[in-house]
């Protein structure tokens, strides 16, 4: 098993991702944890992560350096790697500007971690400090142009350290180096799989919800539908799902929602119509952090109302399922990350809120939910669903809420989805949709002059939801959703393509 440490990066489960990835067994901790913790996991190597602080600021996260004498490997990432030059006797060095980008690698071709690695291979960089000089009895392995110490190692002590970034995708064979110190360097075998986590995350909830009962918020995405039957094969019949209809989901998404779940799950579903409730407390709110912030609210206000309800037929409920992802959790902000959005069932969340929260796949990505959703045994056709977000058409309706608009925006989407569709193209985009931008325009119909809403297409891939690029859709399927959306949806003479990518933008428009 690896450890890995967090000291606040946005990066940590991102090499957690990696190591799952090579088919190893990896818990995140915080730096927090005492040396007796960390022994208590029995590690096989740990890995520190990166960082937004510097190793000279008062109070710098730190980890005990007893790690470096248990006889276990260490690979310190960033400033992980700075935090081993200082503990060693190097010099770490505040640069004048922040380093960011791809550096060519010179690199000792005889290290381990570099082990079939080409020379000048091309690594991603995203520091402002740097390992300026090497310990004693340190190795420089790798450096660059601008950067000293690329890499550097002390054998004898295992333990090693990285300036650039091997586990996100612009490092040319970051995912070769992580391997590399799995295999070679701490001797770890592939003996791990998503079957695995299932299994294992299955006993945790059986073991942590024990007899007590739990309610899950379904919104029939795949998030909350994965959760829900991994909590199901967990708790059985203790386990009901209740799916709030806040009138801002799709055309007759609803109606599909619970013929999938109670026809083919045969689970307990429980569907609340709660349409006038949300969008009465949406109208005239025209910010949207406030949006998600009422949404996220009033979601929990249902589900404990529900949970009072129930309190008779079902008994006392004491679990809150979530789908929760990672990216919901590091877009929310975090301890250290900074706040994107606030996703409504985490930054969006109550203070006060009457349950446990059960959130199991909080540590994983996206595509990896999907890979659990198919070791579950759900169908394709739920766990290929392309992601909604849960504040609906809330966030894709910029500023106030109207029914008007509501309507457009779900009819100019449905067309979008079936356009889509007959054109093949569904699986090759990880979300398409229609959002209306508040904008009117001036246009001409039939030799009258319209004022009209615009409507913009929002079509990406992605694999994670972190990083998209804008589809490049064929025009001849542009054109078509173009003429029907003027054609059949009233009120609208204009309509966009967003070609914009993640960053800068992001997938939703609000
Ligand atoms: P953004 O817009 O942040 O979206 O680039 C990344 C992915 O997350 C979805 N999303 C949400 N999902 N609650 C959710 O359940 C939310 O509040 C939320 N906001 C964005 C979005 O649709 C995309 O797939």
């Amino acid at each position: 098993m690896i450890l890995i440490v967090d000291f606040g990066a946005q990066y940590s489960q991102l090499i957690a991702r990696r190591v799952r990835e090579a088919k190893v067994y990896c818990e995140i901790i915080p730096y927090t944890y005492s040396i007796e913790q960390i022994k208590e996991k029995n590690p096989k190597g740990i890995i520190l992560s990166g960082g937004p602080a510097s190793v000279y600021v008062e109070n710098a996260p730190k980890v005990s350096s007893e790690i470096f004498n248990l006889g276990i490997p260490v690979l310190g990432i960033c400033y992980g790697g700075q935090f081993i030059a200082q503990e060693f006797g190097g010099k770490v060095k505040r640069a004048d500007s922040r380093e960011y980008g791809r550096v060519k690698l010179e690199i000792n071709l005889n290290d381990g971690l570099f082990k079939d690695i080409e020379q000048d291979s091309l690594c991603w960089m995203s520091h402002t400090d740097y390992i300026e000089k090497a310990p004693e009895n340190f190795e420089i392995t790798a450096k660059s142009e601008t950067c000293p110490v690329c890499a550097m190692k002390n054998e004898e002590k295992k333990v090693y350290a990285l300036q650039f970034h091997p586990e996100v995708e612009h490092t040319e064979k970051g995912r070769e180096v992580i391997n590399n110190f799995l295999y070679n360097v701490c001797d770890l075998k592939e003996d791990w799989d998503m079957g695995d986590y299932c299994q294992e995350s299955i006993d945790k909830i059986k073991a942590q919800v024990g007899d007590k009962k739990a309610l899950c918020a379904m919104s029939g995405g795949v998030d909350s539908s994965v959760a829900a039957v991994m909590v199901h094969k967990a708790i059985g019949s203790n386990l009901i799902c209740v799916f709030v209809d806040h009138g801002l989901l799709r055309k007759d998404e609803g109606d599909e929602v619970e013929r999938v779940f109670k026809d083919k799950f045969n689970m307990n579903l429980i569907r609340v119509n709660a349409r006038e409730r949300f969008l009465g407390k949406l109208a005239g709110v025209t910010d949207p952090e406030t949006k998600r912030k009422i949404i996220g609210n009033e979601f929990i206000r249902v589900f404990e109302e529900e949970k009072q309800r129930l309190k008779e037929e079902f008994g006392h409920i004491d679990y809150l399922v979530q789908g929760t992802i990672y990216p919901d959790v590091i877009e929310s902000g975090t301890a250290t990350a900074q706040v994107i959005k606030s996703h409504h069932n985490v930054g969006g969340l109550p203070d006060d809120v009457d349950f446990e929260l059960l959130e199991p796949l909080r540590q994983l990505f996206k595509d990896e939910v999907r890979q659990v959703g198919r070791e579950l045994g759900i169908p394709e056709e739920v766990v290929e669903r392309q992601p909604f977000p849960g504040p609906g058409l809330a966030i894709r309706v910029l500023g106030e809420i109207t029914e008007e608009k509501l309507k457009i925006v779900r009819d100019a989407d449905f067309i979008f989805r079936d356009e889509i569709k007959k054109a093949g193209l569904q699986n090759k985009i990880w979300q398409y949709f229609a959002c209306l931008p508040n904008i009117k325009s001036v246009g001409v119909m039939g030799d009258v002059r319209t004022y009209s809403h615009t409507v913009a297409l929002r079509a990406v891939t992605s694999s994670d939801g972190m990083t998209s690029d804008w589809a490049r859709i064929p025009y001849d399927v542009l054109e078509k959703v173009s003429n029907r959306i003027v054609n059949e949806v009233d009120n609208v003479n204009r309509i966009v393509y967003d070609v914009t990518s993640k960053p800068p933008s992001t997938i939703e428009w609000e």
